[in-house]
C-alpha cells in the first residue's frame, strides 16, 4: 500500500508497482491497519430456503444451529442433486473461510465422469475464478490426466474427470485448512462424492487425504489403493507439490498409470 500512496498521481507508476507487488506474491489487495477477521461478530446462521423458493433447493431443517457439523450433516444430506447441494453449500454461512472468500467454488468438469479429482482448497486463481484447478497447479493436473486419456471436458464417462475440493473457500494466505474446518466441511464432501457417484477417487495431497481416510502423510499413503465411501480410493502428491519438487513426477506418473489400469 505504501508504494502504492508515495507514488499516487502517477498511475502508470502506480499499476507497475502493484503489478510489481503481485510477481512477488502479495496477491491480496489491504489496508495499512490490520484486521481481525476472525474476531468480527459471527455471521448468523442461515438455513436453506424453503423448498417453495426453488425446485432444487433442500426443504428446510430443524438443525442444531448451536453445532455446525450438525448442520452441515442435515443441511448437506438434505440435497438431492448437485445443483441442490451446490445452492445449500453457497447458502452455508458457519464457516470462517467463507468470510474472506470471493467465490464459492462447487466443482468442474464433467458430473458423470468415472473418476472423481478431490483437491484441498481453492487458491487465488480458483478464488477469482469460481472454478477449481485453474492456476499453474491446475493447468499441470490437466496435463498429468490428459496423458493417461482424462480430461474436465470430455463429454464422454469413459474419459472425463470430475474435479472438486474439501474445501470451497479459499483459505487466506492460502495455508492449509485447519483439522476442524475440514470436519466442518466433510458432510458436504461426503454427498458431492455420492450425488456425482464415480466409479474412483483421486486424492491429491493431505487435506483431502485425511478428509476421506482420516490418514495423514501423502507422501507415505500416495501409490497404494485404498477405500473410502465405498470406492476405490488412490493417493497421489499435488500438483502444487510436483512443481516444487519435478523429481517427483516419475512416483505421480506410476500413480496415473495405476489409474489408467484401474479403469480398465
Ligand atoms: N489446489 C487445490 O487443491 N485445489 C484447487 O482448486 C487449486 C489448487
Amino acid at each position: 500500500m505504501g508504494i502504492v500512496q508515495d507514488i499516487a498521481g502517477d498511475w502508470e507508476a502506480a499499476l507497475a508497482a502493484l503489478a510489481w507487488q503481485v510477481e512477488l506474491g502479495l496477491t491480496d489487495p489491504c489496508g495499512e491497519a490490520p484486521v481481525d477477521r476472525f474476531a468480527l461478530e459471527a455471521a448468523p446462521v442461515r438455513m436453506p430456503p424453503p423448498a417453495a423458493a426453488s425446485p432444487t433447493a433442500p426443504p428446510p431443517v430443524a438443525a442444531v444451529a448451536d453445532d455446525p457439523v450438525a448442520v452441515a450433516q442435515t443441511v448437506a444430506g438434505r440435497a438431492t442433486s448437485l445443483d441442490a447441494l451446490r445452492e445449500a453449500l453457497a447458502g452455508f454461512d458457519l464457516c470462517e473461510l467463507k468470510k474472506g472468500a470471493r467465490n464459492t467454488v462447487f466443482a468442474d468438469g464433467n458430473p458423470t465422469a468415472r473418476v472423481l479429482i478431490l483437491g484441498e482448497a481453492p487458491g487465488r486463481d480458483e478464488d477469482v475464478e469460481g472454478r477449481p484447478f485453474v492456476g499453474r497447479a491446475g493447468q499441470l493436473l490437466d496435463r498429468m490426466f490428459a496423458a493417461i486419456g482424462l480430461s474436465r471436458i470430455s463429454p464422454d464417462p469413459a474419459t472425463a474427470l470430475y474435479i472438486t475440493n474439501v474445501m470451497p473457500w479459499r483459505p487466506p494466505g492460502n495455508r492449509d485448512p485447519e483439522p476442524a474446518e475440514i470436519a466442518l466441511m466433510r458432510p458436504f464432501v461426503e454427498r458431492h462424492i455420492a450425488l456425482a457417484d464415480p466409479d474412483l477417487i483421486v486424492v491429491m495431497g493431505n487435506t483431502p487425504l485425511l478428509a476421506l481416510t482420516g490418514q495423514k502423510g501423502i507422501l507415505r499413503a500416495r501409490g497404494t489403493w485404498t477405500e473410502a465411501l465405498g470406492k476405490p480410493l488412490m493417493p497421489m502428491t499435488h500438483p502444487a507439490y510436483l512443481l516444487r519438487n519435478p523429481i517427483a513426477k516419475r512416483e505421480a506418473w506410476a500413480d496415473l498409470l495405476a489409474i489408467r489400469d484401474r479403469l480398465g
